[in-house]
C-alpha cells in the first residue's frame, strides 16, 4: 500500500508522519481544514517537491473526502481536534471535527474500497490510572473513563471506528503523549520551551507531579508505518514509551532547564493546578504490539534534546504561532 490518503497531515503528528512516509517513497495526499493548529508551511518543501498532493478541506464534508480519496489505497486518520483546555470552551467543535467527521471519514473511505484504515485515537480514551497499565481490552464502550470533551468525543470515535473494523479493515492506534518538532506551542513541551526561550517561566500546575508516558513523534510514525503492513482490522494498539523511572511533569521541566543552561529555580513556577481534577497519570501496556514485533528506541533526554534543537533552530516557526497559543490560558 503505497498511496495513503493521510487527514490532519498538517498537524503536529501528521507532519513528522508525512515527513517519514515522504521519505520511504509513499505517494500521499494530505486532507486538511488548516484550523489554528494546521500548518501548510510545515509540508511546502514536500508540496513544492511534488511528493504531497494537498487537499484543503473538512472531514466532515463528504465531498471534499470523496475527492481526496481518489487513488488511495489506505488512509491514516489524524484530523481532530487535540486540545484538552480548548475542548473546555467549544466541546460542540470537537464533538463534531473528532466523532462526526471520524465517521464521515469511515463510511466514506470504505465505500470507496481502500485496504486499510488506521485510526488515530489516544491514551486518554482510558482515563487515568493510579497505578499499573491500561491494556486495550480495558477500553469500555462509550465515554468510559474519559474526563475532557476532548478526550470523550475520541472515545467515541475509538468505538466508531472499531465497530467498522468488525467488517472492515480498520486499526486503531492509541499513543501516549507525543512530542517533537512541530508541535503547537499551546501543548506542554513545547509551550515550556518556547517560554524559556524568551525568558519567561515555566509555570508548572500543583507540584508538577502528574505522569506523563512521552513519545518521540518520528517514533509513532515509524509504528504507523509497520502498522499499514502488520496491523490486523478490528484490532486496537497501544503504542507507549514505557519510561522506567517514570517522568513527572517536573523532570521534564528540569530536563528542559538543563538542556537550555538556565536555573530551574529562577525558570520554573509552582502554580495553582487550574484543572485540579484533571487526569493525573497515564500508563499503557505494550505487549500486544511488542508480540507483533513493534519495538521502539526509547531515548527520552536524548529525544527531548534533538527536540530542543528543533525550537532553537525554528523559531520564525513558533513565534508565528506563540501569541496566540498563550492567549487561551488567559
Ligand atoms: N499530540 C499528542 O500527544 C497525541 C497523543 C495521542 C493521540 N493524539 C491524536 O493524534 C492526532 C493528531 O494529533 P496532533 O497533536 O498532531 O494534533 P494537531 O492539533 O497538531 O493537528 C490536528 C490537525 O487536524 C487538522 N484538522 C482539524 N480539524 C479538521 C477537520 N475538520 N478537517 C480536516 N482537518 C482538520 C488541523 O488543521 C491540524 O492540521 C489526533 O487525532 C490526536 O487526538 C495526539
Amino acid at each position: 500500500m503505497k498511496k495513503l490518503l493521510v487527514t490532519g497531515g498538517a498537524g503536529f503528528i501528521g507532519t513528522n508522519f508525512v515527513y517519514y512516509m515522504a521519505g520511504k517513497g509513499y505517494g500521499i495526499t494530505v486532507l486538511d481544514k488548516l484550523t489554528y493548529a494546521g500548518g501548510k508551511d510545515n509540508l511546502e518543501p514536500l508540496i513544492n517537491a511534488g511528493s504531497v498532493n494537498f487537499i484543503e478541506g473538512d472531514i466532515c464534508d463528504a465531498e471534499a473526502v470523496k475527492r481526496s480519496l481518489d487513488g488511495a489505497e489506505a488512509v491514516v486518520h489524524f484530523a481532530a481536534e487535540s486540545h484538552n483546555t480548548r475542548s473546555e470552551t467549544d466541546p460542540d467543535l470537537f464533538y463534531r471535527t473528532n466523532v462526526e467527521g471520524t465517521n464521515v471519514m469511515l463510511r466514506e473511505s470504505f465505500t470507496y474500497g481502500v485496504k486499510k484504515f488506521i485510526h488515530i485515537s489516544t491514551d486518554e480514551v482510558y482515563g487515568s490510572i493510579v497505578d499499573g497499565y491500561f491494556a486495550e481490552g480495558d477500553k469500555l464502550l462509550g465515554d468510559s473513563q474519559a474526563t475532557s470533551a476532548y478526550s470523550k468525543s475520541k472515545s467515541q470515535a475509538d468505538d466508531l471506528a472499531m465497530e467498522f473494523g468488525r467488517n472492515h479493515p480498520v486499526v486503531v492506534l492509541r499513543p501516549t503523549n507525543n512530542f517533537g518538532p512541530w508541535q503547537y506551542p499551546e501543548k506542554a513541551l513545547p509551550r515550556w520551551i518556547s517560554n524559556i526561550l524568551l525568558g519567561s517561566k515555566i509555570p508548572l500546575w500543583g507540584e508538577g507531579l502528574q505522569v506523563r508516558d512521552w513519545l518521540y513523534a518520528p517514533l509513532t510514525a515509524e509504528c504507523l508505518e509497520f502498522l499499514l503492513e502488520k496491523g490486523e482490522g478490528g484490532n486496537a494498539y497501544n503504542v507507549a514509551a514505557n519510561h522506567n523511572p517514570e517522568i513527572t511533569n517536573r523532570q521534564a521541566a528540569e530536563w528542559l532547564c538543563e538542556l537550555l543552561n538556565v536555573s530551574k529555580e529562577d525558570f520554573i513556577e509552582y502554580i495553582p493546578d487550574p484543572r485540579p481534577n484533571h487526569d493525573f497519570r497515564y500508563a499503557l501496556n505494550v505487549d500486544k504490539i511488542t508480540r507483533l514485533g513493534f519495538m521502539p528506541k526509547i531515548d527520552p533526554f536524548n529525544q527531548f534534546k534533538a527536540t530542543v534543537e528543533w525550537y532553537k533552530q525554528n523559531e520564525a516557526w513558533w513565534k508565528r504561532r506563540k501569541e496566540e497559543a498563550e492567549s487561551i490560558y488567559k
